[in-house]
């Protein structure tokens, strides 16, 4: 076995954080490869379940790559805490203030940072709304989006699937059940770009849409009306406006990358698998079939961070100290290969036990409306670009950099332009 444990950090006085690395497998080749499973494969003949990883240069964690061992540190929140100021480097300053890691894994006021009775007073309105969420609405609303969006394009007979279609559809469909109008979810989506971004931009691109966000709380305020942002302004578990307002945004950035890549994935699978598109065209397998085997085979969030070990354990057969940082390596456990007799596919139809959504207190609470905002985003797409071709050689499309998802960066496609109406 390789040398390399985690709880092995050099001492932040020696380390040229620019310069070090942990000689641990990069989370972002893992991403960035062809074949995830392969390195996935490497990981668990090298560690078993549980192995450690480079989060970035200088920066150690483990994932988690087994079902079960998920299901542990996901469901005891007593040991493995979702708060990121548990994080021992954090902590000890071997990862930087401005790291790129601090979007996705530093600690925020926000449902997302809290443990235990905490979480469930903060969980509660979240859950209450999607409760809300009329799916015959939504389906029709954001049916209507993307039929707006195949307009702009259509006459061109050609278009990149992800900047002029998935990636605004999501932020469109997520802000007008918060009663937010297309024009200023387009300038949400320009803030929420800078943010993760994480470029010179991104604290004015936070603050353009905390600033969004709060104008539109105020203005609900004095005009009622029936949508999410008035359900939350009325939830009796939200104590002030600070409350209120990191709900709304919340929901709205948690939702956005995640269902975009759903909404990419599921367009790449249909261009570039013949067996799959045949079977759908055909009427032999539904588009929630379609859907359900992209979350099997690449789920949106690869790798979810984080939790952070409370105290010194064992996981997997390997010792966790307190403060190590934990990720679920969520498209790893999909495959894994305890839970799986030998020669049985990644998918069976029907069955929904992938871990795409996470599992335990703080699973997702979104996963029957983003199914909604996706399922019709690739059914108008389908629907109204008939004859539509993948303009790319599928080997060659690229993929955005993320230690966490695996997005297309472009889906370039080619159709017959409809017939120009006199
Ligand atoms: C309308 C779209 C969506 C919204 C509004 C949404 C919202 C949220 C929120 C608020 C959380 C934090 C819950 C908590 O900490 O208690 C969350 C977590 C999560 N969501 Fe979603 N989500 C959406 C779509 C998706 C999609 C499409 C996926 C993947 C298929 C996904 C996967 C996850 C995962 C893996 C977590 C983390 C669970 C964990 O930390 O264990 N979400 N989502």
């Amino acid at each position: 076995m390789p040398s390399g444990d985690p709880t092995e950090h050099p001492t932040p006085a020696t380390t040229e954080r620019a310069s070090c690395t942990t000689g641990l497998m990069p989370l972002s080749q893992i991403t960035a490869s062809s074949d995830p499973a392969v390195l996935y494969q490497r990981l668990r003949n090298d560690w078993g379940p549980v192995a450690p990883v480079e989060l970035e240069p200088g920066v150690r964690g483990w994932l988690v790559m087994g079902w079960a061992d998920i299901k542990i540190i996901a469901s005891n929140e007593a040991l493995y805490s979702r708060d990121a100021r548990n994080w021992r480097d954090l902590k000890n300053g071997i990862v930087a203030q401005d790291s790129g890691l601090g979007p996705m894994m530093f600690w925020r006021a926000n449902v997302i940072g809290h443990d235990g009775r905490e979480h469930r007073r903060l969980r509660a309105p979240l859950d209450d709304l999607v409760s809300h969420i009329d799916p015959r609405r939504l389906r029709r609303s954001v049916e209507s989006l993307c039929t707006d969006l195949v307009s702009g394009f259509a006459a061109r007979g050609k278009a990149d699937l992800i900047s002029e279609y998935a990636a605004s559809i999501p932020m469109l469909a997520v802000a007008g059940l918060f009663g937010i109008e297309t024009r200023t979810g387009f300038q949400l989506l320009a803030g929420l770009m800078a943010l993760f971004g994480s470029g010179d931009d991104s604290q004015a691109g936070n603050a353009d849409f905390e600033a969004i966000l709060a104008n539109v709380m105020h203005a609900r305020r004095s005009r009622p009306a029936d949508d999410l942002t008035h359900a939350l302004i009325t939830h009796p578990n939200l104590r002030n406006d600070d409350e209120i307002l990191q709900s709304m945004v919340v929901m709205i950035s948690a939702g956005y990358e995640t269902t975009l890549i759903w909404i990419a994935q599921t367009l790449r699978l249909m261009l570039t698998d013949p067996r799959l598109a045949g079977r759908v065209n055909g009427g032999r397998l539904g588009i929630d079939e379609a859907l359900d085997e992209v979350l099997w085979r690449d789920p949106p969030m690869t790798h979810m961070p984080t939790r952070f070990a409370l105290r010194d354990t064992e996981l997997g057969g390997r010792s966790i100290r307190a403060g190590d940082a934990l990720v679920l390596g969520l498209a790893a456990a999909n495959s894994d290969p305890q839970i799986r007799t030998s020669g049985e596919s990644a998918v069976s139809l029907g069955n929904r036990s992938y871990l795409a959504f996470s599992m335990g207190p703080h699973q997702c609470p979104s996963r029957d409306p983003a199914r909604v905002i996706t399922r019709a985003a690739v059914e108008t797409a389908l629907t109204r670009l008939p004859g539509m071709k993948l303009d790319i050689d599928p080997a060659q499309i690229p993929l955005r950099p993320s230690p966490w998802t695996r997005c297309p960066a472009v889906l370039p496609v080619v159709f017959p332009p409809p017939p120009a109406t006199a």
